[in-house]
């Protein structure tokens, strides 16, 4: 990173290049009254459902809910990184990109850097370790145990945090700011306030988070290091420590293993994602270079994403037990969107017991290969999960089927495999497709003029309220409603406060808000186009599509009050709503109580 692009620039820019001159140079474009259509690029259709709006200079398909500004299109388009299209976007402009010069931008990048930089040095700290420390015999004797190769431990990086509490700190740590970076990047930990004082100012505030540990970097896809896991040697708990969330490492993004993959594959076939770190050394080094793991989160929309923009074909490997299925259903869910023609998705699922690590070293990678390659496909996992939940030889049975899978098919993304798995249901159901299909499915409803607002995306949250399954109505969703007021006035964050409480609320566009809070933290004094270019540049820029399709009659005044309303509404719901929970556990409580042997325990009063 040589500078920040200046927010100026991005700006100007957007306001420099016509939207449609933009998308007609890929895809050929036609007038249809004030907008434009097309074929859309981004999945495959026979009739245009591909919009651009020049108005309000953005694109939406209706088809697969695909939008986004000049900026997001030529990402798409182009498979480019947010400054790679903002380069592109200025060269056929005719005009030379700036680097960022205001002293608080270089400030921000500089403190980037800088992190970027103790990472690295830490992740080199640590391999070195590996062959130097008087204590290395213990942790070359653990990997060498799990039968990895010198080479593969070179390829991922690994290295050994030593036993002791200061040895990053007295590396690295010279001087308070740096200690303070260091706390940042999550490599150190704060003492509370009592121990530091129990100790007299003897002891530093921090220390050493990863102690006696064998440490694997989880690098970005430029091969930065972000972030670390560190495994015990033996069997203390936790097994696996992990970073935190940090400015320059967000868990629910990356994958650990991509970066590795694509230095050994220029273009891989499928992806495989695993569950642990382990899994994805032990399979590369049996010469399976396509495997990555997510980092102790579920797979997020976010990571398959990632992936289906570089294969086609995506295979979740699990656990055969009851955990592993569960987790695979969830899986399918995030990747049910996504499936556009063309795109598959496939299970494996691992004996008892096993984990790709061990299966790996016990078959070998060419049954390994073979497994995968013959792994179960969506639609089978799809169908006999939910067929092994009712008795289809009853009515009420398949009845049941058909009102359990409508909702989910009608996440899949317009086109042949969604009518397939339409035609599916209606044969196991027996009742015709054409009766089957939920309303917005192709050929039932009339696909919405070019002129009219997009439709907003499913959410993957639960709604109150009579919307149609699946539909948001955006002015039932506060978490939109605060995030047009957070582009229009991102300062207000620095006056209201928006706890990390948040996050465990379940709303619709909660994920949404979250991000655009941690984009506005990051840069409080963007414009709001300014604002949502960085959003476009997430995962999160169809939703943003929603707020631009509509005119939100935003007040300038009372922006910050009607935020706080908002953020304090949804924090009371919440706590009210958990308040409700714990009382109904301890009703619930007394009245198991009550109802067992007088001797088995007393009832609780309330
Ligand atoms: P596993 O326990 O399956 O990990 O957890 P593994 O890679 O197979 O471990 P070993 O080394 O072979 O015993 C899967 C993933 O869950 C996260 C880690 O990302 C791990 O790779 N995890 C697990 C944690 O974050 N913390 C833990 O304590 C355990
Ligand atoms: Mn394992």
């Amino acid at each position: 990173m040589s500078g920040l692009i200046p927010q100026r620039f991005i700006d100007d820019l957007l306001s420099r290049v016509d939207i449609v001159d933009v998308v007609d140079s890929r895809v050929k474009l036609r007038k249809t009254g004030k907008n434009y259509a097309g074929l859309c690029p981004f999945h495959q259709e026979k009739s245009p459902s591909f919009t651009v709006n020049p108005e309000k200079q953005f694109y939406y398909c209706f088809g697969c809910g695909a939008g986004g500004n000049a900026i997001g299109f030529v990402m798409n388009f182009d498979s480019l990184d947010f400054v790679g299209s903002i380069e592109a976007l200025a060269k056929d402009a005719g005009i030379e990109v700036p680097r960022e010069d205001s002293p608080q931008a270089r400030q921000q990048s500089s403190r980037f850097e800088a992190m970027l930089a103790l990472l690295k040095q830490t992740s080199e700290f640590y391999q070195l370790q590996l062959r130097q420390h008087p204590q290395k015999e213990r942790a070359v004797a653990y990997l060498k145990g799990r039968g990895l190769s010198g080479a593969i431990a070179r390829d991922f990086g690994l290295g050994y945090a030593p036993p002791g509490w200061d040895n990053v700190l007295k590396q690295f740590g010279n001087d308070e700011k740096t200690q303070r970076m260091l706390f940042e990047a999550g490599l150190l930990v704060e003492r509370s306030p009592e121990k530091l004082a129990e100790s007299d100012g003897k002891r530093s505030p921090y220390y050493d988070r990863f102690r006696d540990r064998i440490m694997y970097p989880i690098r970005d896809t430029r091969g930065r290091v972000i972030g670390f896991g560190g495994r015990v040697l033996g069997d203390d708990k936790p097994k696996y420590l992990n970073s935190p969330e940090t400015p320059v490492f967000h868990k629910g993004e990356e994958l650990y293993g991509l970066y590795e993959a694509k230095q050994k594959l220029k273009k891989p076939e499928r992806f495989v994602i695993v569950e642990g770190y382990m899994d994805v050394i032990a399979l590369a080094q049996s010469g399976i270079h396509y495997c990555v793991a997510t980092l102790g989160t579920a797979t997020s929309s976010a990571h398959l994403r990632t992936l289906f923009k570089q294969v086609p074909e995506v295979v979740f490997c699990f656990d055969g037990d009851n955990a592993g299925r569960e987790a695979a259903w969830r899986a399918l869910q995030q990747a049910l969107p996504l499936l556009e023609d063309g795109r598959s998705a496939r299970f494996l699922f691992l004996p008892e017991g096993e984990d790709p690590d061990t299966q790996v070293r016990r078959i070998g990678a060419a049954a390994f290969e073979a497994a995968l390659a013959s792994a179960t496909r969506l639609p089978e996992f799809f169908f006999d999960t939910l067929l092994a939940k009712v008795d289809r030889n009853s009515m009420e049975g398949r009845a049941q089927l058909g009102k359990n899978a409508l909702p989910l098919l009608d996440k899949l993304p317009k086109g042949i495999f969604r009518q397939l798995m339409l035609e599916e249901l209606a044969k196991i159901t027996g009742v015709a497709a054409s009766t089957l299909a939920p309303a917005s499915s192709p050929g039932q409803a009339k696909s919405p003029a070019p002129d009219a607002p997009p439709q907003a995306r499913p959410s993957p949250y639960p709604m109150r309220g009579k919307s149609a399954p699946g539909r948001i109505k955006v002015e039932n969703s506060p978490c939109l409603r605060a995030v047009s007021l957070l582009i229009r006035k991102p300062a207000i964050l620095t006056s209201v406060a928006a706890p990390d409480e948040l996050g465990e609320i379940r709303s619709p566009d909660m994920d949404l808000l979250l991000k655009v809070i941690e984009i506005a933290r990051a840069w409080p004094d963007s414009t709001p186009p300014e604002l949502m270019s960085r959003i476009y540049a997430t995962a999160y820029g169809a939703q943003m599509t929603q707020l631009l399709s509509r005119e939100q009659i935003t007040p300038e005044t009372g922006i910050e009050e009607e935020f706080r309303d908002i953020i304090h509404t949804l924090l009371d719901q919440y706590r009210q709503h958990q308040q409700r929970a714990s009382l109904l556990n301890k009703l619930r409580q007394s009245h198991a109580a009550r109802q067992s042997p007088p001797d088995a325990g007393q009832a609780t009063d309330i």
